[in-house]
């Protein structure tokens, strides 16, 4: 895959647009493959891929309610430059006052659109519920945030997918990742992306040692393709589970640096891996730069 990667309109921690390219390069699928995503979060990964046949799927409610009112029109492009230029302006007068108003608003009604703005408006783009199932993220403290220019960058990500969606077989499903891999028949690839092991996040994003292995085993006993994205060291830690559990795969590494702040100094580096049930020398060798990929079979 050598094109732009499409950024989507919802932000997540953990959103692997820098992974998207190798992802791609590494996937074992054809025109006929159907494309399962039992965490699809963002979506980034699936929609560049762009595959006819596709099942994205999350327990985030508010994620599956986005994409499928994009779906089913009840979301448009236009609706969207409306609502923020609207909201916005509410924002850049009232400033964190309204932030709360709308947090309020969706915690009651869960409208995707106020999903939307307090995505953008949040603090640190950050997706984060309580036990009560209530965002709780607090504000971004951008009056501005809605200018004209980041309203139209976010209109143009909605009317992206607005495209998308007529040519291809796009289902969305808010349902556990067990359910969703039960759906892989004889053509799937199954991509996943759980929330890091040990980095607990938020309620809809909890993630342990049981469900670790509930994955694996739920994996390898469909018999479909898969491919897992998870972290392999810092600075600090190894990820102990790939060898306690993931140890019948394959694995490709990638380096990738993130800031901790704003210093030059405070640049970390993080070694993401890719882990998969098939050898992926040969689709990479079809596919991809083999100079950025390692391939260690252990
Ligand atoms: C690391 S994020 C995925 C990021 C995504 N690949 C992207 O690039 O935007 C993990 C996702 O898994 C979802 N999730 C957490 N537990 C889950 C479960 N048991 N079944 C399905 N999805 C789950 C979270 O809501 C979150 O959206």
């Amino acid at each position: 895959m050598k094109n732009k990667v499409h950024v989507p309109p919802i932000k997540i921690q953990g959103i692997k647009t820098k992974l998207v390219e190798q992802i791609s390069d590494a996937a074992d699928i054809d025109e006929n493959t159907t494309w399962i995503e039992p965490f699809m979060g963002s979506g980034v990964v699936g929609f560049n891929i762009a595959p006819c046949n596709a099942i994205f799927a999350d327990t985030n409610p508010h994620v599956i309610n986005f994409y499928n009112a994009i779906k089913d029109g009840t979301i448009t492009s236009m609706a969207v430059r409306e609502f923020l230029e609207t909201e916005g302006k509410k924002l850049a007068s009232l400033d964190d006052e309204y932030y709360y108003t709308v947090r309020d608003r969706f915690n009651k009604d869960h409208n995707p659109l106020d999903f939307l703005f307090l995505n953008r408006s949040c603090f640190n783009g950050m997706i984060r519920f309580n036990k009560s199932y209530n965002f709780n993220v607090p504000y971004g403290h951008k009056p501005e945030r809605f200018a004209k220019a980041y309203v139209t960058k976010i209109v143009n990500q909605v009317a992206w997918l607005e495209k998308q969606f007529p040519h291809n077989n796009w289902i969305f499903k808010c349902q556990s990742f067990g359910e969703t891999i039960n759906e892989a028949n004889g053509d799937a690839f199954v991509y996943c992306d759980p929330p890091y092991i040990g980095r607990h996040v938020d309620y809809y994003d909890s993630w342990n040692e049981e469900q670790e292995r509930e994955l694996h085993d739920a994996l390898v006993s469909s018999n479909a393709k898969f491919m897992l994205s998870t972290w392999d060291e810092s600075k600090y830690r190894k990820n102990e589970y790939i060898d306690l559990v993931w140890s019948d795969c394959y694995k490709i590494n990638k380096e990738h640096f993130y800031f901790v702040g704003a210093k030059e100094s405070n640049r970390n580096s993080m070694k993401e891996a890719l882990l998969m049930n098939y050898d992926p020398a040969e689709i990479i060798e079809k596919n991809g730069d083999k100079e950025q990929q390692t391939v260690i079979n252990f």
